[in-house]
């Protein structure tokens, strides 16, 4: 077990590229499936997740194969099974979006369900219920979901729920659609980046999608995909991580090789607390001088304010001259990293979907564990804004979503090491 030990309170200064994005990967390699011709994906983020879902890819017959950094061709081998192998699936809930390309090119499913989740409750009926109205056949028991079919038809699907669409269910829907007979229309469809991208590469395959980036997507199925070559779009849950560390520590963060125009939400809520955000084409800067301004926000399905940034701006917000408001509308109970933010000094009070921070004027160092993904990256930030040493345990949650954080962080003049877990257990002594 991995530990991030960071001796906070330096300004971070300097220029970090944008990694490829983890949530348009994991659905675009599921997608890979479609197709029985090679393709070649880069800017692939080299990622615990992404590794879980090569893992799973190969166990189902394809030949995955590194060819550069971020480069990754996938081939098909002509033989594999419909059986999702449960360790892998457990690992990551993104493993549900292989449902709907094996029902669509093997006719057949079965899929571990995904274990509980700290951000709160995450059902798949959507999922299921899309998959439904294109014909499959679907049987869930309380450990595993089988699915077949003798042959998808397309339907009009509402793919809207209580908390509005959904990202993975759409992208589960569209897959299974592109090659289902006849036209589907996608009603409700999540509109998020790594969406239009699942659909953009689809496209690229020779799906016929229309509709990319609304609430409505028609696709006319077809009888077979081409292999193609294609570039992911860039993470902008990493690029706004990345911002908010210059504005909690009071410094100048540029990220180059982004899609600004995927940001507007977090831009936005950055300029209210008073960071100065430039952009120049695909780099943004964000410049800050502490005290940050306290300020209001509520996460929503894109363009709304995304969920998965909702953590690092509540611990950039914990040292605003104020009180803030965070609402969070996608998954009510995502405030694991409230506790933790309150061992570092952090003044924060909960109350079902809502929080409210009042600003201190110094956090402090503790030791703290990563109780999932952006919770792990809420807490990076408070460490890189607190006097003394923060030591986080349970890197491997960050690094499920973050290539290579503590070189990035380096980079930019922070104090971070990455250690083995016993060197925090052995006060005062330091790793050879
Ligand atoms: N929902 C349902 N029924 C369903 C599916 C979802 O009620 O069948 C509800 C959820 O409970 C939630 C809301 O709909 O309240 C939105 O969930 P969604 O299905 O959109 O989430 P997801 O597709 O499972 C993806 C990202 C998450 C991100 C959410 C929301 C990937 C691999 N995961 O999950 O990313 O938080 O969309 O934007 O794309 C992360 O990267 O840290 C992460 C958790």
């Amino acid at each position: 077990m991995q530990e991030l030990v960071i001796r906070g309170g330096r300004p971070l200064q300097g220029t970090v590229d944008a990694s490829g994005a983890k949530n348009a990967a994991l659905p675009v390699l599921a997608a890979s499936l479609l197709t029985q011709e090679p393709t070649v994906l880069h800017r692939v983020p080299r990622l615990t997740d992404v590794e879980t879902m090569t893992a799973t890819l190969r166990a189902l017959g394809l030949e995955l194969e590194w060819t550069g950094p971020a480069d990754l061709r996938i081939a098909p081998t002509g033989t594999g099974g419909t059986v999702a192998p449960r360790e892998l699936v457990r690992r990551m809930r993104a493993s549900v979006c292989l449902l709907g390309p094996l029902l669509a090119t093997r006719g057949a499913a079965t899929m571990p369900l995904p274990g509980g989740c700290v951000i709160g409750h995450r059902p798949i009926d959507l999922h299921l219920k899309g998959l439904r109205a294109l014909g499959a056949d679907i049987r869930e028991d309380e450990h595993q979901v089988y699915a077949r079919t003798d042959g998808l038809k397309g339907a009009r699907i509402d793919m809207c729920g209580p908390r509005g669409s959904t990202v993975l269910g759409t992208a589960n829907v569209l897959m299974a659609a592109v090659l289902a007979e006849g036209e589907t229309v996608i009603e409700g469809a999540a509109r998020e980046p790594e969406v239009q991208d699942l659909a953009d590469y689809l496209v690229a395959c020779g799906a016929q999608i229309s509709g990319i980036g609304t609430r409505t997507l028609r696709v006319a199925g077809r009888s077979r995909l081409h292999g193609v070559d294609y570039h992911l779009i860039p993470d902008r849950i990493e690029a706004g991580t990345f911002l908010c560390a210059a504005a909690i520590t009071g410094g100048d963060v540029s990220v180059k090789n982004l899609r600004p125009e995927h940001m507007e939400a977090t831009l936005k809520v950055l300029q209210e607390a008073g960071v100065r955000i430039s952009d120049t084409g695909g780099t943004l800067r964000a410049r800050a001088e502490r005290p940050l301004q306290p300020t209001r926000l509520a996460t929503a399905p894109y363009p709304g304010l995304p969920t998965d940034m909702q953590p690092q701006l509540t611990a950039m917000l914990c040292v605003a001259n104020g009180i803030s408001e965070v609402q969070e509308n996608v998954y009510p109970e995502r405030f694991t990293h409230m506790p933790a933010l309150q061992r570092m000094g952090a003044r924060v009070e909960c109350d079902s979907s809502r929080a409210r921070i009042y600003g201190v004027s110094a956090l402090h160092g503790a030791r703290v564990i990563a109780t999932d993904l952006r919770a792990g990256a809420a807490l990076v930030l408070a460490g890189l804004a607190a006097e003394g040493e923060t030591c986080i345990k349970g890197l491997n949650q960050i690094e499920r979503g973050y290539q290579t954080p503590a070189l990035k962080l380096r980079a930019l003049g922070a104090d971070v090491q990455r250690r083995e877990a016993d060197w925090c257990e052995r006060r005062g002594r330091r790793p050879a």
